[in-house]
């Protein structure tokens, strides 16, 4: 027996070792952070979640989190949180707007998440921005494999120097939060892309590489900002414009994580609405409609891919807050974001063919179809009316009585309010009474 004791002993000296020796690589843990990450935020990696006890999404949050610590810890990220009620200081020093707020420190820089709160998208993100912000790739076999592995990404082909590559690396620094950037020798991309001339930048999204011309840019940029109410936005030189307005696929999914952004591409979001369970799946007919709106992208992307974005939403609920109604889902929308208002075209689903949604895209370019929305002040106030009675409705359908309680209460207090104060005269008055009796 003393050998046996002997033998688990050591297997447990054994185990401990090598969880304290995985443990140093990187920990998997959550790491609470306090006042004392201000001192610590320039070393290393910190991938932080900033967050209030009291909000439900953080609530949401905090299971991925812990998973997101899992995947990036032993890959030498330190994933933490800080409590913003605890430490208001720490948060109000790196600029936390709203809660929960998922921030990535790398040095001196910080990058801030706005996408879908779901482990992919976080740990996508994560692991792109912690790199650098152009990935060198050294021989052919290394693009053949980013070309398989990403549907969306831009490459440098040429020497890293001059001009180009300035304005590149600038791009990239800006975008990477939402795209890989590359750069190779343009012998490494041969068997994918042939070059006339280089140093070029081109961008691989549906399959398919698209040269950056920057004459051609700037050419349409001098038409664009002779048009009447060009607003050029914050995007810089025109390589960051171009890849601004090239950086998504054709045909995407839009959510509310990636909405805003989607709608800075400059172009009229042309979107199919429709509906998905819980697990994302849709019923055929939905299938149908995003099948029939793709083909759409496809067959208009000569003439269509510079003004329109085409894509789809899984949840009617981002939408109808534009429109001020309740979609019905399968339904087709055109949203022009800069000026905010839409277009929608009032036929059935089922009369929604191809040839229909292009002829509609047709009529909205030609003027002859009336855009709705916009952002005067009246629109406003009936969004904002809008969006409190489908909270309310929403809050209803969800819990009848907690939403009666929460609202009859306040209209019981009121009326207890009021019974008291004429009752209070009544009672001033028996007691004016009683003085007089009690003098008399
Ligand atoms: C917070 O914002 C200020 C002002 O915009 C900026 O100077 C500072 O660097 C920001 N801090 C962090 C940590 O991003
Ligand atoms: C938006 O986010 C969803 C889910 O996170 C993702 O599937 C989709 O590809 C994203 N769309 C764009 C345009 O980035």
């Amino acid at each position: 027996t003393f050998s046996i004791f002997k033998m688990q002993q050591f297997f447990i000296v054994f185990l401990v070792s090598i969880c304290s020796y995985t443990s140093a690589l990187g920990s998997t843990k959550v790491f609470e952070l306090g006042d004392s990450f201000l001192d610590v935020k320039n070393e290393g990696i910190w991938f932080v979640k900033c967050f209030a006890p009291w909000c439900a999404h953080c609530k949401k949050l905090e299971p991925v989190w812990k998973q997101v610590a899992q995947f990036l810890g032993p890959q030498g990220f330190r994933v933490g949180r800080i409590d913003c009620t605890r430490f208001p200081n720490v948060c109000s020093e790196i600029n936390v707007t709203g809660y929960p707020q998922i921030m990535l420190f790398k040095g001196d820089e910080v990058v801030t998440y706005n996408g879908d709160r779901n482990r992919e998208s976080i740990i996508d993100f994560g692991l792109r921005v912690a790199g650098p912000p152009v990935r060198i790739l050294r021989d052919p076999a290394d693009f053949k494999d980013v070309a398989r592995t990403y549907d969306n990404f831009f490459t440098y082909l040429g020497d890293r120097q001059g001009d180009l590559w300035d304005k590149y690396e600038a791009a990239a620094k800006k975008y990477l939060a939402f795209n890989y950037f590359f750069a190779a020798s343009p012998s490494c991309a041969e068997q994918k892309i042939k070059l006339k001339k280089y140093p070029a930048v081109a961008v691989y999204k549906d399959g398919r590489f698209q040269l950056y011309d920057e004459s051609n840019q700037i050419k349409a940029e001098a038409l664009r900002s002779s048009e009447a109410n060009s607003e050029s936005g914050d995007e810089g030189t025109s390589l960051n414009h171009w890849v601004n307005k090239e950086r998504f696929s054709r045909f995407v999914k839009v959510t509310a994580g990636n909405f805003s952004q989607v709608a800075r591409s400059g172009k009229l979001l042309v979107l199919a609405v429709l509906e998905e369970n819980k697990i994302g799946e849709m019923t055929a007919s939905m299938k149908v409609f995003r099948r029939m709106m793709e083909e759409v992208s496809k067959m208009s992307s000569e003439k269509y891919s510079n003004k329109y974005q085409f894509g789809w939403v899984g949840n009617p609920d981002l939408i109808n807050p534009i429109v001020m109604e309740r979609i019905i889902p399968p339904s087709l929308i055109v949203i022009d974001p800069k000026n905010e208002v839409h277009y929608t075209s009032g036929d059935l689903p089922e009369k929604l063919t191809e040839e229909a949604v292009l002829l509609f895209l047709t009529n909205i370019e030609e003027g002859t179809i009336q855009a709705e929305g916009g952002s005067g002040l009246f629109t406003r106030i009936q969004r904002t009316y809008f969006q409190a009675r489908i909270s309310l409705e929403d809050m209803w359908r969800g819990n009848p009585i907690l939403t009666a309680v929460l609202f009859g209460l306040p209209v019981g207090f009121f009326i207890l309010i009021c019974y008291s104060i004429c009752c209070s005269d009544i009672m001033d008055a028996d007691d004016d009474e009683d003085t007089h009796e009690k003098k008399d």
